[in-house]
């Protein structure tokens, strides 16, 4: 018989590993995965290159409307990557350019309505593994599993470039810390859906975990609450 479905909501601070976590998760429960971070990066991403004025409302509810986001396999790199209008935009959302603005464009109003409205329409069937900041208080409250994830900021900053690093762009441990602080207190205390630990939520600390730790750790969650179901 056909295992029942849960939806997983991975909550926590900017790069503590929420993303490769939960891809991970997902794989080995044949969910899919759904990175909400990078949605709000396209649409960042989108701000930028069209120079949006992302204090009038009309010109961000017009680039809204101009907006198509979707995750495409690539058969090639065996990677779920991030589409904007058509467009392979997986490298270019990963920038410091856009990590510098993102934080701004995911506190409009307008930009978190039009994109949970999205993300809600992708877990409606369960199977999924969502990562952000709101998917437990916001987008799935009713999710069978919510985990808060986190890591210091010096942990989290040699970790991001690691990543940068692999992509060939270098990056100041002192600016990435910098950046990292800054987008954890504009997602932590702005008004539209702050970053919170929701009370079900079940924290894990990732500062001294191996990756496969923190995956497992998850998982077994995971399978707890498959079986309760
Ligand atoms: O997870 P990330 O670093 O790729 O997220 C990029 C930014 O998007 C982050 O600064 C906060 C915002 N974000 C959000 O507000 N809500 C989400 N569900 C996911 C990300």
């Amino acid at each position: 018989s056909e295992m029942t479905k849960i939806n997983i909501a991975i909550d926590g601070l900017s790069g503590c590993g929420k993303s490769s976590t939960a891809k991970a998760v997902a794989k080995a429960l044949g969910y899919k995965f759904i990175d909400t971070g990078a949605m709000y990066r396209a649409v960042t991403l989108y701000m930028l290159d069209k120079q949006v004025d992302i204090n009038n409302p009309d010109a961000v509810e017009e680039a809204l409307a101009n907006i198509r986001i979707d995750f495409r396999f690539d058969s090639e790199t065996q990677k779920n990557e991030t589409f904007l209008n058509e467009q392979n935009v997986e490298t270019a959302i990963r920038s410091m350019r856009v990590a510098g603005q993102v934080s701004q464009v995911a506190a409009i109003k307008a930009v978190r309505k039009a994109m949970v409205a999205q993300q809600q329409a992708m877990g409606k069937d369960k199977g999924v593994v969502m990562d952000g900041r709101d998917i437990g208080s916001v987008v799935f409250p009713d999710a069978e599993l919510k985990v808060y994830m986190t890591a210091t900021t010096k942990v989290r900053a040699r970790r991001r470039q690691m990543e940068l690093a692999e992509k060939g762009e270098k990056a100041d441990l002192a600016e990435i810390m910098e950046n990292l602080e800054k987008r954890d207190r504009i997602d932590s205390t702005r008004s539209e859906s702050p970053l919170i630990k929701v009370k079900d939520a079940v924290e894990i600390d990732t500062s001294h975990l191996k990756f496969e730790e923190q995956v497992q750790k998850v998982l077994d969650l995971a399978k707890q609450r498959i079986e309760a179901e």
